[in-house]
């Protein structure tokens, strides 16, 4: 008889819609330079907030398993947010929730409506949940165009994504096409409100207006703790009933990552001095970045910029980039229109300096070669 080493065949053993699934690929050189700059991951430049710092050198209790429930957490973003506990599923990032969210919509062939350019984490979410991804894309600007979106719902979509501020375009989308979704779609619509704190609008009060909207937000951006993986869903009174049923029981939040949330939302008054140093920084950034021969950062609400090169792939400027250890996205399918652009978060101004400097560098001897 054969035996396991002969017969086993490890890419049949895997689900069919995983195996060619592509991977998320961050910008990283292949080989390390002597210093980094990272601006390619949207992270806060400055750290936790001195009290979650305070809360995680005091931390001793690694031995217990979290809260079941989290209802510390749970209670405390509740507090912040205004929507009742029993209303909020916690989870590992905002995209965990997306997860969770996933697990409770989802049948495999079911359909999600997103709008390109956007988070590349829908599509591979969507995929690894058996369901297909349906674009109606953004219009000239990068807007929203409800009547598009509605329209592109069938019988099998259960989930329209709508993400505003937008990731990787930086705008916010027009609240009159956000709410013409909500009001319209007979599915739930998410609202990824992952920069809600660097732009003018949140859709909080929707969750309460709508019985089929659900706004997603995280503590990675504004509060600085990207690494310590805590994101939040904000759920309508309709769907309460259904979600212990998919949140797994711990909220998949460590208690290290639970006490520096907690410690942060206390610390509120620190953090929106953060945002808005991080906000001056954006609009310091793009008035640099457009003293460069046609470089054109387009507008933000986030803490990041989407940036037009004059070249037509900016995808070589990117990757000299990296070899000279500044780290910047590029998108570079064609159909979402901005491969002529990079990604740059928003840094520290000396970060700023080196990027701006590296970029100007290459992109003169690129004009030299042209
Ligand atoms: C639009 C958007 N949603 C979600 C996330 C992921 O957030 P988290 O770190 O909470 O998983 C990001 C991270 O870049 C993002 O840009």
């Amino acid at each position: 008889m054969q035996t396991s080493t002969q017969r086993f065949d490890p890419r049949l053993s895997i689900r069919e819609s995983l195996r060619d699934l592509p991977t998320y690929v961050p910008s990283r050189p292949e080989a390390q330079p002597e210093r980094i700059v990272r601006l390619d991951m949207n992270e806060s430049p400055y750290g936790p907030s001195p009290k979650a710092l305070a809360a995680l050198q005091g931390f001793t209790d690694t031995h217990r398993y979290p809260d079941f429930g989290q209802s510390a957490l749970r209670a405390a973003l509740s507090a912040y947010t205004g929507v009742p506990a029993d209303r909020i599923v916690a989870g590992a990032g905002l995209d965990d929730v997306l997860t969770t969210l996933a697990t409770l919509v989802l049948e495999p062939g079911d359909e999600v409506v997103i709008s390109e350019p956007t988070f590349g984490v829908y599509r591979i979410m969507v995929a690894l949940h058996g369901g297909v991804t349906v674009d109606a894309p953004l219009g000239p600007g990068f807007t929203l165009d409800p009547d598009r979106v509605l329209a592109a719902i069938g019988p099998r979509t259960k989930l329209v994504i709508v993400c505003t501020p937008n990731n990787p375009t930086g705008n916010e989308l027009d609240p009159a096409a956000v709410e013409r979704i909500c009001a319209g779609a007979p599915c739930i619509v998410a609202i990824d409100e992952a920069y809600a704190e660097f732009g003018s609008t949140s859709y909080i009060p929707f969750v309460d207006r709508f019985p089929n909207v659900i706004v997603a937000r995280t503590m990675s951006k504004f509060a600085g703790l990207a690494g310590m993986r805590v994101g939040y869903g904000l759920f309508p009174a309709s769907l309460a009933p259904y979600l212990p049923r998919v949140t797994p029981p711990f909220h998949n939040v460590a208690v290290a990552s639970a006490a520096a949330a907690i410690a942060s939302l206390d610390d509120l008054d620190y953090l929106r001095g953060v945002v808005q140093r991080i906000i001056a920084g954006r609009e310091q950034l793009a008035d640099q970045l457009r003293e460069l021969p046609g470089v054109e950062p387009l507008p933000s609400s986030t803490n990041f910029l989407l940036v037009r090169l004059p070249v037509q792939d900016a995808g070589p400027v990117v990757a000299e980039l990296a070899k000279r250890g500044v780290m910047v996205r590029h998108f570079g399918r064609p159909e979402l229109g901005i491969r002529d652009c990079l990604r740059v978060s928003v840094g520290t101004t000396g970060e700023h300096e080196i990027f701006l400097q590296e970029l100007a560098d290459i992109l003169s001897e690129t004009r030299a070669t042209a």
